[in-house]
């Protein structure tokens, strides 16, 4: 017989999915900051976040919810080079596909973009974008200053290098959005909300108060960070119910388990 903890691993898995969107505060704040701003006259907006803290599923949440009333397009991951991206991007704009072996001539696409002004809005958002390089950066700033086109710029934030703070990404009409790591009750919501969509109440019920405290100390609030503990989590708990499920207690999860999932992954060491 199959676990009932195989369905609650599997709802962990990292996935970047619309379709698993959960309406967290935070994330729903976010969200609807980045839906004000796309309505002002801005060239170009700053989606910024450590990584795992949702910018790439709010990215497309945007998409998903947008694409019937504005022109969106999401970038997710930056081409390999720089001509790919311009001839996407070309594609986007033109509505054509650039022909073989032509170089775009970049002054003609921006004097292209200046001419649909007020006639044609589009939306470009490009995830991954600390990948961008400088040349990129500027290209794309003049494409935004025809207001034919604006941007949304995903950054990740990281510990040592402040992304923000370099020239290119600099002294431009930016509006931030910041997406920061869950709080305790966020984290809690998402966790509870996951296994109530793949109806395991049962099983969101066994997590109490003091196991979320546990789970947001180890996870540090991550959303990805939280997903993979998730997994080893219940996928311990797996390992129990199939093997010896006189040592497992179904009302309540074990902390001793939170924690063997985390000397797992390396959050505590013995
Ligand atoms: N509101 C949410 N609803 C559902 N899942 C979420 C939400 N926020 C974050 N997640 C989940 O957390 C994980 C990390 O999110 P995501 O990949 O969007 O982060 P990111 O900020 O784009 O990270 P990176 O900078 O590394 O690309 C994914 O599995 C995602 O599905
Ligand atoms: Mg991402």
């Amino acid at each position: 017989m199959k676990s009932r903890y195989t369905a609650a691993k599997n709802a962990f898995v990292d996935s970047v999915d619309v379709e698993d969107y959960i309406e967290i505060e935070s994330s729903m704040a976010a969200y609807a900051q980045l839906e004000h701003s796309l309505e002002k006259p801005l060239k170009m907006i700053l989606l910024f976040g450590r990584p795992g803290t949702g910018k790439s599923i709010l990215l497309n949440r945007a998409q998903q919810k947008l694409k019937h009333n504005k022109e969106i397009h999401y970038f997710d991951t930056p081409a390999i080079n720089e001509k790919e991206f311009f001839s996407k991007l070309f594609k986007v704009i033109t509505q054509k596909d650039l022909p073989r072996n032509t170089e775009i001539n970049f002054p003609v696409l921006v004097d292209y973009c200046k001419s649909l002004r007020g006639k044609r809005e589009m939306i470009v958002l490009l995830d991954e974008a600390q990948m961008y390089g400088p040349e990129v950066m500027e290209k794309i700033r003049l494409l935004s200053d025809s207001r034919a086109i604006k941007f949304v710029v995903s950054l990740h934030k990281t510990e040592d290098e402040d992304l923000i703070a370099k020239e290119h990404f600099q002294s431009r009409i930016w509006e931030v959005i910041e997406l920061k790591n869950a709080t305790p009750q966020d984290q809690a919501v998402y966790i509870h909300k996951k296994l109530l969509k793949k109806n395991l109440f049962e099983i969101a019920n066994s997590i109490l108060e003091k196991n979320m405290k546990l789970i947001h100390k180890f996870s540090e609030g991550n959303y990805r960070e939280c997903n993979k503990l998730m997994f080893t989590i219940f996928e311990i708990c797996e390992y129990y119910d199939e093997n010896e499920p006189n040592k497992i207690n179904y009302a309540e999860l074990p902390q001793k388990i939170i924690e063997m999932a985390a000397l797992k992954l390396g959050y505590i060491h013995v």
